[in-house]
């Protein structure tokens, strides 16, 4: 396989610059060359594409070990091979420890160069396959903006996608900050009415007497302080979705009214004569258990077996932890992203704790503590030790067999086994080349191979 790419060929030496350029170039290489590390920088951070860097070790001003330390800072997958000087193994050596992809030694054999050259850029495509693959898996784990690989939010998924076309209310059940709203707007942006509005009303929050008016409108003059008409959330979400939140709290003669619209699409404004027809799909949420306010006589039955024909609920967390790497990860790219911190990563001990940890906010409190670390990190890990002290009451080891069983284990074994078949193909079945590109051990790539169950060679 031939595969030619752009490098970036950095050498202060003038003579011995030249001659590796001709010497890429003559195999199809794009070359860009400069004289120095900071140069080098430059033209990276001023948009240059590049497949590879090639450069010298021993430069004046920024010498090799510094730029490979800025390049693998501004782009981790970029390739960099260094060129070190003749004999000199620790140098060699020092550089690889540093992260450098390869070496060559001087003087420079043009043969070895383009093939270390090939072997890098090969690698690199490889990396990016690798990382396509990983956004395509974690596009089976997501609906929308909601994330879950567990069975129950996997089912949730097909559940939603039934349920959400359709113009049946749903209510969605589930502790504080599993998602509720999400959901609710999940089901309205895959309905037809996703281009009329998703109109919330958080019936906790509105007072009982002020919540018919919000909902229904009033005529003017239709109670003390009623100085004009006003149109309600119904007749404003008019062919849209209106998501009753905490309905639980809506009082009892509200709850005819509503029990009535649910039933005939229509209703009364406060103090006004006139029937009101709208199309209206209702989404109702709830985390207290409707049915005990039912027994307790708080809430109506019939409006309850109304709303509950489709009723979707969301565990907590702590019942699907398989959930939690996958949150953990998206939360801390986000707010990575939003607080400019490339850098940040977490430590896998930190992982373990926070799969293990009681999470009774469920999602929201974990976004918020992923926000919280993110912006209060000091240093590029966040080991631990950063962990406020209730995360790091449970013993770790009760994470264990989430990772083993269903954690990202298993999903990056996929990924290695695609990428070792895929190598394997490449390379028309060539295991020391495919060893090669791949960064491994011909034993190990052979060990794999047989745990596939491929034909030994
Ligand atoms: N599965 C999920 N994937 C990604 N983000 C989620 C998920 N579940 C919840 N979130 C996020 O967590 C936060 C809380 O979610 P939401 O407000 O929908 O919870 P809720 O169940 O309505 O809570 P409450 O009962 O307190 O009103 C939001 O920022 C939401 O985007
Ligand atoms: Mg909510």
């Amino acid at each position: 396989m031939n595969a030619t790419g752009r490098i970036l060929l950095v050498e202060d030496h003038a003579p011995s610059r030249e001659i590796m350029k001709k010497a890429l170039e003559k195999v199809g290489h794009t070359v860009v060359d400069v004289g120095s590390g900071r140069e080098a920088v430059e033209q990276l951070s001023g948009g240059l594409e590049a497949d590879v860097v090639v450069t010298d070790l021993m430069m004046p001003g920024m010498d090799g070990m510094e730029l490979l330390k800025a390049v693998k800072a501004m782009d981790s997958t970029l390739g960099v091979i260094l060129v070190t000087g003749h004999g000199t193994v620790e140098s060699a050596v020092e550089a690889m420890k540093g992260g450098a992809d390869d070496y060559v030694q001087k003087p420079v054999n043009t043969v070895e160069l383009r093939r270390r050259v090939e072997v890098a850029i090969q690698r690199r495509s490889l990396m990016r396959e690798v990382a396509e693959l990983r956004v395509r898996l974690d596009e089976k784990y997501r609906f929308g903006n909601i994330l879950g690989k567990s069975k129950a939010m996997q089912q949730l998924f097909e559940q939603l996608q039934l349920v959400a076309p359709t113009r049946s209310s749903v209510l969605i059940t589930g502790e504080s900050g599993t998602g509720k709203e999400l959901i609710a707007n999940a089901i309205h942006q895959n309905s037809p009415r996703h281009n009329e509005r998703f109109l919330p009303v958080n019936c906790a929050a509105i007072p009982a007497d002020i919540l018919e008016s919000e909902m229904f409108g009033h005529e003017k003059g239709s109670f003390t302080g009623a100085i004009g008409r006003k149109i309600g959330k119904f007749e404003l979400a008019d062919r849209g979705t209106l998501f009753l939140d905490e309905v639980g709290e809506i009082p009892p003669d509200i709850q005819v009214k509503l029990l009535r619209v649910l039933e005939e699409l229509t209703f009364m404004r406060v103090g006004g004569g006139e029937t009101i027809r709208v199309d209206v799909r209702i989404l109702a949420a709830t985390n207290a258990s409707l049915e005990q306010r039912v027994s307790e006589g708080k809430f109506r039955s019939d409006l309850y077996y109304r709303l509950k024909v489709v009723t979707l609920h969301i565990p907590p967390v702590r019942e699907r932890r398989e959930d939690i790497p996958l949150l953990v990860d998206h939360f801390l790219a986000h707010f990575k992203k939003e607080n400019a911190r490339d850098n940040l990563t977490l430590s896998p001990a930190a992982m373990r704790c926070l799969i293990a940890a009681r999470w009774e906010g469920n999602v929201r409190e974990l976004r918020n503590l992923m926000e919280s670390l993110v912006v209060m990190a000091t240093r590029p890990v966040i080991d631990v030790w950063d962990l406020p002290e209730e995360y790091r009451q449970l013993p770790p080891e009760a994470a264990e067999e989430v990772l083993v069983t269903t954690g990202p284990v298993r999903t990056m074994e996929q990924i290695e086994r695609e990428a070792i078949l895929r190598t394997l193909q490449e390379t028309g079945g060539n295991r020391t080349k495919a060893a090669e590109v791949l960064g491994i051990g011909l034993r190990t790539l052979q060990r794999k191979l047989k745990d596939y169950g491929e034909p030994g060679e």
